[in-house]
């Protein structure tokens, strides 16, 4: 465990992370001091082995308890983040990331890939918002020149409370003067992998309506990692919104089920659930969270699974009110048909976390 020893850092080449140094990795003059929060998460993970990749020195704050139901004390966060140096600090509280975090220290830039784990609005604001707040605070008394931040594309049509969170950092952070980079992605692969396990066991796919409401262009771990840690080096990636998905042409339900059966050898099945079904389920929720106001953060994760039942993953076009697949930018080679391949192949399924409704 390397825990918090700032002053020899290790070369890069000495660390697992870095043997598949990028080409376009830094030279020494570009290497740069970031702090990473949301460290932990599926992504912030993926990113920390990125920037290690290209050279700079990470610092990662993390919480005590870290991980899904905080399985992760600060010696397991440090061995899953090797090569980082490993902070324990509570962002939610100011105090904790000026001392235990950026500590008087200069910094370069921070990267977050922060956010609530639940979706529910009093943790959307909590963390999406106000956490990041202080973290912005923080980073600036720290000389932090640049703040990149891992957004999300249907933020684009901000129905749900922890996408109004979300924007309203996204404004604070462009008003703040602070370069920033904010990287909106379309959906993960753990997201879109939560039926691999019961189409396996033979039950049909389930799809809102026909399977072909939706679509978006899946984007892998590791290819978005790599576009967030490019933000740093990459003049075109600065002072934007990044919408981003990854290659190929965009995909629907359906053809994620069809997929699924052709790679097992079996003929599709799907079971259409209707919309209407998932309104009435709001509906009946929101009529009973009026009565108890302890069901308020069900309603919203009903709100959630209609949202992404009915919205797709793409680039809005304010014009139209259409999404455009044409108009969302791809990166990386990593697709979802090759993930189900190696889930299928027993790479084991991801693990997709307390807010698994996304
Ligand atoms: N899922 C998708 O398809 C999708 C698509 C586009 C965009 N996004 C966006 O991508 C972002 C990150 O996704 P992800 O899947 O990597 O997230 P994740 O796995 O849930 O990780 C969330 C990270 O935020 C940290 N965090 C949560 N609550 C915290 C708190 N109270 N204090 C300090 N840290 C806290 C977690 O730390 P702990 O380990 O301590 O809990 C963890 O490191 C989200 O903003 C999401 O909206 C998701």
């Amino acid at each position: 465990m390397r825990n918090d020893d700032t002053s020899s850092p290790e070369p890069a080449f000495a660390h697992p992370h870095a043997s598949a140094a990028t080409p376009d990795a830094p030279g020494a003059a570009a290497r740069r001091r970031v702090c990473v929060l949301g460290a932990t998460g599926t992504i912030g993970r993926a990113t920390v082995g990125a920037l290690l990749r290209r050279g700079h020195e990470v610092v990662c704050f993390v919480r005590a308890r870290a991980g899904v139901g905080g399985s992760l004390g600060p010696a397991e966060s440090a061995r899953l983040l090797d090569g980082a140096t490993v902070r324990v600090v509570d962002p939610a509280d100011a105090a904790s990331l000026a001392r235990d975090g950026f500590a008087g220290e200069r910094f370069d830039a921070v990267v977050s890939c922060m956010a609530s784990r639940t979706g529910a609005p009093k943790d959307a604001w909590a963390i999406d918002h106000r956490a990041h707040l202080n973290a912005l605070d923080a980073a600036r008394q720290a000389g932090v020149g640049h703040f990149v931040l891992l957004s999300a594309i249907c933020v684009q049509k901000p129905l749900l409370a922890f996408q109004q969170a979300k924007l309203a950092f996204e404004a604070a952070l462009i008003e703040s003067g602070t370069r920033y980079s904010i990287v909106r992605p379309t959906a993960f692969f753990k997201s879109l992998s939560g039926q691999i396990e019961r189409v396996r066991r033979g039950r049909p796919f389930l799809v809102f309506g026909d399977g072909t409401l939706t679509a978006c262009k899946p984007i892998g771990d590791d290819d978005l990692a790599d576009y967030i840690a490019g933000c740093l080096e990459d003049e075109s990636r600065w002072n934007r919104i990044l919408p981003i998905g990854g290659p190929g042409e965009a995909i629907t339900p359906r053809q994620q089920g069809e997929v699924l059966f052709a790679l097992l050898g079996r003929p599709p099945r799907f079971r259409s659930v209707p919309v209407a079904l998932l309104d009435v389920i709001v509906g009946t929720l929101g009529a009973l969270g009026r009565i108890a106001p302890s069901l308020a953060e069900k309603v919203e994760l009903a709100r959630i699974g209609r949202y992404y039942a009915t919205e797709s993953m793409l680039v809005l076009d304010p014009r139209t009110g259409r999404y455009d697949a044409a108009a969302t930018p791809s990166t990386g080679t990593q697709t979802l048909f090759d993930f189900y391949r190696s889930v299928l192949a027993g790479a084991g399924a991801p693990e997709r976390g307390d807010h698994a409704v996304f």
